[in-house]
């Protein structure tokens, strides 16, 4: 059955992918976004609120005019580990009392189903492996805090208001609509995959790698890439999930497999057909050594499928978008 869904961040990275995958499945997205870090060309034609969750009018306002809402799906916040260190106050504030906010006025509309953008960074270090949700939560920066801060206070918001909640923690989100028409666009930006394009595209930006002597199979970083649009279908199903379940859950979002820094531009390099021009330089600080996901319980729970499994295919939709960026 369709749904209206409110869906806070829509005009970033991933809620763009978001409000598109929404309309494909037939539902009906809003998009509430203060345009900090998100772009209005992402939504196209779809509903637009320019507001911010901080204002609590203005959230107030887009629930009385174009609620009632089925759902919402929240992925508004700061995301960058480096700035949450030099600015804790303002991450805390951004992502934990707007969420408050959120919450609130959700709580007064009678909305009682969240769907949350939360993060691998909510493990700090990791102790296994593959990291399972059983696996301890010990967020190293503020970021990764702030996430963890809220996934607790859904928890409590279950148990004390009847919330109904999914918090999906992303490993590392990369790729863009194979249509080549919405994608990843940070001001500045930090994430690897655009970076490593950006090197492809310019034969004068050099990639810097960030380590080359960590304890991994070729001394470079190992993370679980994982597709925007496998990541929007999680969401999907995390709103029909639901349905059925009360309580608040988590699950984490990946593929699985591990790619390093180097097997990353070799992807890059097999998919541009051009050379990556980089540089070896010292580790990036809080960069743990390997970050990969199990995501046993979103397959088994969810009916989570990710459709992009090989990083080629991944970087290939990234490609299409950067080669003809819009924004
Ligand atoms: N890297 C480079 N050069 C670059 C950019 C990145 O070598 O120009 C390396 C990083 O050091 C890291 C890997 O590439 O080893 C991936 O870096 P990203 O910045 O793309 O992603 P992160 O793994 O650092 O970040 C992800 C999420 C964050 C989350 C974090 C948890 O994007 O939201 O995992 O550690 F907080």
């Amino acid at each position: 059955t369709s749904v209206k869904v409110l869906v806070c961040g829509g005009a970033g990275y991933i809620g763009s992918h978001m409000v598109r995958a929404l309309s494909r499945s037939g539902h009906e997205a809003v998009t509430f976004d203060n345009l900090v870090t998100g772009h209005r060309e992402a939504v196209g034609d779809s509903a637009f609120i320019l507001g911010d969750l901080l204002n609590t009018h203005e959230i107030e306002a887009a629930f009385a005019s174009h609620g009632p809402f089925d759902a919402v799906i929240h992925l508004s916040a700061l995301s960058l580990v480096g700035e949450s260190v030099a600015d804790p106050c303002r991450y805390y504030l951004n992502n934990v009392t707007g969420t408050l906010n959120l919450l609130g006025t959700m709580k007064a509309a009678g909305v009682t189903r969240l769907v949350f953008s939360s993060t691998a960074a909510v493990f700090g270090h990791p102790r296994a492996d593959l990291i399972d949700e059983d696996h301890p939560t010990a967020p190293i920066n503020p970021y990764g805090s702030s996430k963890l801060m809220v996934e607790r206070i859904l928890a409590d918001a279950a148990v004390a208001y009847g919330l109904r909640s999914v918090s999906l923690r992303y490993f590392n989100a990369a790729g863009a609509s194979p249509e080549g028409d919405i994608g990843e666009s940070h001001q500045p930006e930090t994430h690897l995959v655009p970076n490593v394009l950006r090197s492809a595209m310019a034969g004068d930006s050099r990639l810097k790698v960030f380590g080359a002597d960590y304890a991994t199979r070729d001394g470079t970083c190992v993370r679980d890439y994982v597709h925007v649009d496998d990541l929007a279908a999680a969401h999907l199903q995390s709103l029909a999930f639901l349905d059925k379940n009360p309580g608040a859950h988590a699950f984490n979002l990946g593929n699985g497999q591990g790619f390093s820094v180097l097997e990353v531009i070799e992807a890059a390099q097999r998919v541009t057909g051009k050379t990556i021009a980089r540089d070896m330089v010292d580790r990036r600080p809080g960069d743990p050594a390997v970050l990969v996901a199990s995501s046993a319980r979103a397959r088994a729970q969810l009916g989570w499928s990710p459709v992009y499994t090989r990083i080629d295919d991944i970087i290939e939709t990234a490609w299409r978008w950067h080669t003809q960026q819009r924004y």
